[in-house]
């Protein structure tokens, strides 16, 4: 059936390619079970780009991208790339999609399944009902601002740089999305920077609490220092509802939130952009948190939840259709109290690979659409 929901799909590399296969087949079942039906198309990107065409995003495929109402996206990276050149990283094929369709909004919730407390290496009572939001800037600050390189200083000294620049538009943009996501959950914002040693910081904190003040009303703005914040995360997790913050401090933050659900197996994220004029969309990419797990790849031995969990946010997120996200969710949920991947496995439990876990996400959905 022909289908207005265009979707690009991009595997990427070692266990992206597998959970990207097991995702697919919730496509199908929601096709057969929901009539909900994706104009899919399928491209290269990252180290199997770079295997085939001798780059890690090709002109054609960005292009398809960007045309798409929707990317979704498994992972990149391998060891066999660790000595390219750093333009042609399968990393750089990810960096240039979020900067070319200027995906600056970078959503990363970390959720507690009840059925995944014991999974966290955090006490039950610390993760327990844990339910917060990490937005990530996701175009700027030391990822792409300029100046940036490797200079040679003579005398065999080289000296290497990036530089943590943002400008108060970056500020402003993420933080109106900070804002939005604050009064859709529990009204709390928490602006994440290092104002104390940083200029970059010391003019994100001053551009929050001015936004704040003109359109913060009734959301409860509080800034905390990185550092700190990383230390709340582990000791505390349950005090934030959204934490706002830069591209390299979300960076790190994201993975120790992840940790609290138990694996970095379970954190999905979409990263969006601004609305387009024509379909009212936001321009959209979905992946996991997770990488490309090149140890464990083509083995069966991936957790796929964070991958359809991504794909339930692109649900909620492009195509407006919660009632579907809300049931893979469930699903999600569902499935875990009967099969664990080897990541999140606990006693009592029937330890299971990717097929396995897909096939227990498929098996639940059919129990609740019964
Ligand atoms: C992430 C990843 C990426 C990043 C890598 C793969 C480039 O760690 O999405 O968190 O650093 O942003
Ligand atoms: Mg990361």
């Amino acid at each position: 059936m022909a289908s207005n929901r265009k979707v690009m799909v991009l595997p990427g590399d070692g266990i992206g390619t597998e959970v990207m296969q097991a995702n697919m087949k919730i496509i199908d079942w929601l096709a057969k079970h929901r009539s909900l039906d994706f104009d899919l198309s399928e491209g290269l990107v990252g180290g199997a780009s770079y295997d085939a065409h001798g780059t890690p995003l090709t002109d054609e495929v960005l292009a398809d991208c960007v045309a798409s109402d929707a990317v979704l996206f498994g992972a990149v990276g391998g060891p066999q790339y660790d000595n390219l050149a750093f333009d042609l990283k399968p990393e750089r094929g990810l960096l240039t999609l979020r900067k070319e369709m200027d995906l600056f909004a970078n959503l990363r919730p970390a959720l507690v399944f009840p059925a995944l407390v014991d999974a966290s290496t955090l006490k039950r009572e610390v993760v327990s009902g844990l339910d917060i939001m990490i937005l990530r800037e996701l175009c700027g600050g030391s990822y792409f601002a300029e100046p940036r390189g490797i200079d040679d200083l003579g005398d065999g000294i080289r000296k290497g740089y990036d530089t943590n620049a943002y400008t108060t538009p970056e500020i402003e943009r993420i933080g109106r999305v900070g804002i939005d996501l604050a009064r859709k959950r529990h009204g709390r914002l928490t602006s994440v920077e290092k104002a104390n040693v940083m200029h970059s910081g010391v003019l994100w904190r001053e551009v929050m609490t001015e936004l704040h003040a003109a359109e913060g009303n009734g959301i409860e703005l509080s800034h905390m220092y990185a550092d700190n914040c990383a230390m709340q995360l582990v000791r505390s997790p349950k005090q934030f509802d959204v934490i706002v913050t830069d591209n390299l401090f979300g960076d790190l933050l994201s993975d120790c939130a992840a940790m609290l659900t138990g694996s970095l197996g379970m954190l999905p994220s979409a990263s969006l952009g601004e609305q387009d004029p024509d379909t009212g969309l936001p321009k959209a990419m979905y992946e996991p948190v997770h990488g490309s797990a090149p140890d464990i790849a083509g083995q069966d031995l991936a957790n796929p939840l964070a991958q359809f969990m991504s794909f339930s946010m692109m649900l909620r997120y492009s195509f407006d259709q919660a009632a579907e996200a809300d049931l893979l969710d469930q699903a999600v949920n569902d499935a875990l109290s009967k099969k664990r991947t080897g990541d999140i496995m606990a006693a009592g439990c029937e330890q299971t690979g990717t097929d396995g876990m897909t096939a227990a996400v498929i098996d639940a959905l059919d129990h609740l659409a019964r």
